[in-house]
């Protein structure tokens, strides 16, 4: 008899210390007032699969974890019929448990759940889907859910993925949660496991595939010893059914092999990479496939002989398919040397004018993957129109989880209503329903293939994503992927209770403030579809409007004296509009029917437009500004709320970062608004707009060893200048006269926080020490974001409920360290409810 007690692969209860690790898959013990008083569970686990590395054999595993983790419970697992004949939690696949017959009702990967008192039986159609039963079943008793159950849950697509951006170096592109789990130092490191973790982390939300290397990637992946390290991650993934892929570079053959050429055509191409493709199949024959980024920003790729980016997908698609594998192709392909000047060029027309000519020319295990707006994540897109371009091509669509353009885990912001608008959009095709959701499953033209890709990009971070309430994103990302008819307000709350318990002030604040969180993101970084007005020139988190035109990127807005937007229209602009299906071209063609939030997206229009809601297209931009860093500076005081509702760790955590959110969006609100008002030459009819009447530049204060400092962009500092000490190896002090009334005041400090430097500083309130702090958010936030004085630099302190009397002292003092001159750009002592 073979009967394993408590051998668990991962902790069973939640760590002493919540760091992140576990995610959603805490496990922690559910309170007593949350259990049924006669619960009734099976004596024992069976999990029908005596193979260790399956799905189902996992599946056993986790059971048994969890139930001993949220119900202090020790079943017996077993793997056998015969070894235990009393009432049991059953995991095994259909054709275990019918004796080789698949179930008629359930897709690959689907589950049949069936709970009654002392009984459940969880069916997997394939070993994996038995193990998604497995975490479906844990997930509802940690959520307290014990009612009886049937049911039967199928995938919407077949393809769930995700992909790491992951260099060999162990560097991430756009990762924001520490150094790679995959890579260390251009080899695969010998412990794999935070891979396993992250496999199980994947498997509980549905997802089988991840793509490990980044789309940019290095020929080396594929030496021998490589495909030797890949094959040990696909080992460390395979218990959890979630399948490798990698990222290819097109120039492999030449770069790495040393032939004369890559052209996809070329018969020693071909052969070097049927030689590559099996030998990788040989070490790992359930790899998923290739991803290929192919002639996009400066990429290797089939135009340059020539050859069509059909050619280009196909040549792998052959070496592939006798493995089974399919070819993820990326429709991301634009030129980026475009001329600003040409008022009818236009990026976001690029992947329609590329992929359009070759709908049918794709073999049938390419699926083309495209990301879902035009352009590039942007806060605000309409979806991509080659969603509807290409109905003979198998699609997938590409989304975001890690933040690139939306505040890199620095900024709270919930994706999934984002996803939902894109993936309810409505394309019509052929005047019929047809939404972006119907057309990647392959339901609306019949393709087989399609689904998901979500860029992720976890870190050895203990978080994962490197900020804890990140996490909800991955976890909506999976569960949309497997079923894009869902709430993304359910989803949160299953992830809320999942990694915070069910307290509904918990659950109250964590939704309340997620879900604020994209309108909120959108209103103080980028209004009416003109996309996130930052910096697409350097880092793409802070505010920096003017980078978007004049340059060869074509991420334009068009912003001169008079107006704003692109017009993309097919009588007077870009003919962009004209890519959609007829019902939608015509909808967007026209002001008067374009809804508001793609107005700029769509069309060119002067500040002064009056919109639908009676306001001028400026004073919209204002207050949404405004309304925006206000949302943001209710999510510091709606999370202390939870002060002792939280473990200490997670708390503080969440509360520095929610406050530095707040910090940055009045960044953000003011150098946008600084911005359109230089350009435009309207005032803000409220007022607001350059007028801080609580402010004290630090220019304007006493200054010793400090000197005056322009920044870029000018309109990242209050009154368009900072200071900063005189050297690097000094320090100095600014000072100010308090002449407000007498009261009491939160007292802010703004200053900007550089890579290379952790400097010093003081506050001191009439000699007396109010607050010690350093330009350390490198540690905090887990990276800094710049080198210079600027949008993403910039940030505040805040010291909350200082006394002041009329007269008193301000001073501060700043202690260079490395390049950091331990800038300074205002204070505001701010009464009581004011945000300024
Ligand atoms: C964005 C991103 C790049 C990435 C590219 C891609 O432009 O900033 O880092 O390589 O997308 O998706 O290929």
């Amino acid at each position: 008899m073979r009967v394993s007690w408590g051998l668990l692969a991962f902790p069973a209860a939640a760590s002493a210390i919540e760091n992140g690790i576990n995610g959603w898959l805490r496990y922690a013990p559910l309170p007593n007032n949350e259990r049924p008083p006669n619960l009734r569970l099976p004596g024992a686990i069976m999990a029908l699969s005596t193979n260790k590395t399956s799905p189902v054999y996992t599946a056993g595993q986790e059971l048994q974890a969890g139930i001993k983790g949220i119900l202090n419970q020790t079943l017996p697992l077993y793997h056998e019929p015969d070894e235990w004949l009393g009432s049991t939690i059953l995991v095994a696949t259909t054709g275990e448990f019918h004796g080789g017959k698949p179930a008629a009702t359930l897709a690959d990967d689907g589950y049949l759940l069936h709970v009654r008192p002392g009984n459940v039986v969880i069916l997997g159609q394939t070993e994996r889907g038995a193990l998604y039963g497995a975490f479906d079943y844990l997930s509802r008793i940690a959520q307290g859910r014990f009612s009886d159950a049937d049911l039967i849950a199928n995938p919407d697509a077949p393809i769930r993925w995700v992909n790491q951006w992951d260099n060999m170096d162990g560097s991430i592109e756009r990762g924001y949660a520490g150094a790679s789990i995959f890579f260390r130092n251009n080899t695969i490191p010998k412990d794999l496991n935070r891979v396993s973790q992250y496999a199980r982390l994947l498997a509980s939300i549905g997802i089988n595939g991840i793509v490990v290397n980044n789309v940019n990637a290095n020929a080396n992946l594929l030496t021998d010893a490589n495909i030797d390290g890949l094959g040990r991650i696909a080992d460390a993934m395979r218990p959890y059914g979630v399948q490798i892929g990698i990222s290819l570079n097109f120039a492999s053959p030449q770069t790495l092999g040393g032939l004369s050429t890559f052209d996809p055509l070329d018969r020693s191409v071909i052969s070097w990479w049927t030689d590559k493709t099996n030998r990788l199949y040989r070490r790992i024959p359930d790899m998923a496939g290739y991803l290929v980024k192919a002639n996009s920003e400066g990429q290797a790729g089939p135009l340059t002989y020539n050859r069509t980016l059909a050619d280009g997908a196909n040549l792998f698609a052959k070496a592939v398919q006798p493995h089974g594998g399919i070819v993820m192709f990326r429709a991301f392909v634009y030129d980026n040397h475009i001329n600003p000047a040409d008022l009818k060029a236009d990026r976001a027309k690029h992947a329609v004018e590329f992929f359009k000519g070759l709908d049918g020319q794709f073999l049938d295990n390419v699926v083309v993957q495209i990301k879902y707006g035009p352009i590039d994540f942007q806060v605000r897109e309409p979806a991509s129109p080659l969603f509807a371009n290409i109905p003979q091509t198998n699609t997938a669509i590409e989304l975001q989880i890690t933040q690139e353009y939306l505040g890199q885990q620095s900024h709270l912001v919930y994706l999934a209503p984002l996803w939902e608008t894109i993936l309810n959009f409505d394309l019509r095709a052929d005047d019929q329903p047809s939404l972006v959701r119907d057309v990647v499953a392959g339901h609306r033209f019949s393709n087989k293939r399609g689904g998901y890709a979500g860029v992720v990009n976890v870190g050895t971070n203990t978080t994962w994503l490197g900020s804890h309430l990140a996490m909800s994103n991955l976890y909506a990302y999976g569960r949309l992927a497997w079923n894009p008819n869902q709430d993304p307000q359910a989803l949160l709350e299953d992830w809320t209770r999942l990694t915070f318990g069910s307290d509904p002030l918990v659950l109250g604040v964590v939704t309340e403030i997620s879900m604020a969180s994209w309108p909120a993101y959108e209103n103080y970084t980028g209004n009416f579809g003109i996309q996130t007005l930052t910096d697409i020139l350097y880092t793409h988190y802070g505010p920096n409007p003017a980078s978007q035109d004049n340059n060869g990127w074509g991420q334009w807005t068009r912003a001169d004296h008079n107006g704003i937007g692109m017009d993309r229209t097919v009588s007077t602009g870009t003919g962009f509009s004209g890519q959609y299906p007829a019902e939608v071209a015509e909808k967007f063609e026209s002001i008067e029917t374009t809804p508001d939030d793609l107005l700029l997206w769509f069309h060119h229009v002067n500040y002064t437009h009056v919109l639908k809601s009676g306001k001028s297209v400026i004073q919209h931009f204002y207050d949404a500004h405004y309304a925006g860093a206000e949302t943001a500076q209710t999510f510091p005081i709606a999370w202390e709320s939870l002060r002792n509702k939280i473990d200490t760790e997670r708390f503080n955590d969440v509360l520095f970062r929610l406050r530095y959110q707040a910090g940055h969006s009045i960044v953000w609100r003011d150098s946008i608004c600084q911005f359109y008002y230089n350009l435009s030459g309207i005032p803000d009819s409220t007022g607001r707009v350059g007028k801080h009447e609580y402010r004290i530049e630090a220019e304007a204060m006493a200054l010793k060893n400090y000197k005056l400092t322009g920044v870029n962009p000018v309109e990242t500092a209050s009154n368009l200048t900072a200071v900063v000490l005189v050297s690097n190896h000094t320090s100095g002090e600014a000072t100010t006269k308090l002449n407000f009334d007498s009261g009491k005041y939160d007292v802010t400090i703004n200053y900007f926080d550089l890579i290379g430097g952790k400097a010093h500083y003081k506050a001191f309130l009439n000699g007396k020490l109010l607050l010690e702090w350093a330009g350390d958010l490198e540690d905090k936030l887990g990276h800094t974001f710049s080198t210079k004085l600027d949008g993403h630099s910039a940030t505040r302190v805040t010291i909350r409920d200082v006394q002041i009397q009329k007269g008193d002292v301000l001073k501060i003092t700043g202690v260079a360290d490395g390049n950091e001159l331990a800038p300074l750009d205002y204070i505001a002592v701010l009464p009581q409810g004011v945000v300024d």
